[in-house]
């Protein structure tokens, strides 16, 4: 299929909604948070994929925080649209609500961001169309993007540092009124010697 240059925010907006039944709970009664990251898996997919007329994968998974839980009953709707696309990834916002549909109650579960990126024939990454923004929400939604981006960048950097510096014996006193106690001997903290 040749693709296009360019496709609009609408050509691939999704929504899938789910009945969520008693094989989806826990033993709380609630519903499994994997089952919901399955779905979304499943709704960034189906969005991406028509975006870029080719097969995509899962690279990454931004802002899953479950903010209220989904009880058996309720009716999930998880709305997916693209917010940013580079040259072969994609960014799908997708929003998550439970419905109550007894009661007409609408929750606002979660909004998360997936990267996916899109594969040839021979399992490469490969180009994605443009995005045609129609209106100053969709061009918010790709300015954040890019300003995610930016803010993870800088954060994976600093946290590498961090990470590479980190010393156990000298960050000791951080584990001050944390939960948790030490259940073997401590080295002596020990100075480089600078030649
Ligand atoms: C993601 C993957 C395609 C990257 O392959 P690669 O050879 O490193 O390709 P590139 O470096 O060209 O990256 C491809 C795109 O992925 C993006 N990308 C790579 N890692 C990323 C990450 N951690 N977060 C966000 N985007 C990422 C790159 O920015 C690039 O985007 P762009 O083309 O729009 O600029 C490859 O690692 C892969 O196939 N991973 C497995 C994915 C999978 O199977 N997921 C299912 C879950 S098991």
């Amino acid at each position: 299929m040749n693709l296009p240059e360019f496709r609009s925010v609408a050509y691939s907006q999704t929504t899938l909604t789910e009945l969520m039944i008693p094989a989806y709970a826990n033993f709380g009664g609630k519903i499994h948070g994997g089952i919901l990251l399955s779905l979304m898996d499943k709704v960034a997919y189906t969005c991406s994929a028509k975006h870029a007329g080719n097969y995509c994968v899962t690279v990454n998974v931004d802002g899953v925080n479950f903010l209220q839980p989904v009880e058996v009953g309720e009716l999930v709707s998880l709305m997916a649209s693209v917010n940013y696309v580079g040259r072969t990834s994609i960014v799908v916002g997708i929003k998550v609500i439970a419905e109550n549909v007894k009661t007409g109650t609408v929750k606002h579960t979660n909004t998360s961001y997936f990267t996916m990126v899109a594969k040839d024939e021979t399992n490469k990454p490969t180009q994605v169309p443009g995005l045609v923004l129609e209106n100053r929400e969709e061009t918010r939604r790709f300015l954040e993007a890019i300003k995610r981006k930016e803010i993870k960048s800088l954060f994976q950097e600093e946290f590498d540092n961090a990470k590479t510096n980190l010393t156990v014996e000298q960050e000791l006193s951080k584990l001050a009124g944390e939960r948790c106690r030490m259940a073997y001997a401590q080295s002596p903290i020990t100075t480089p010697t600078v030649i």
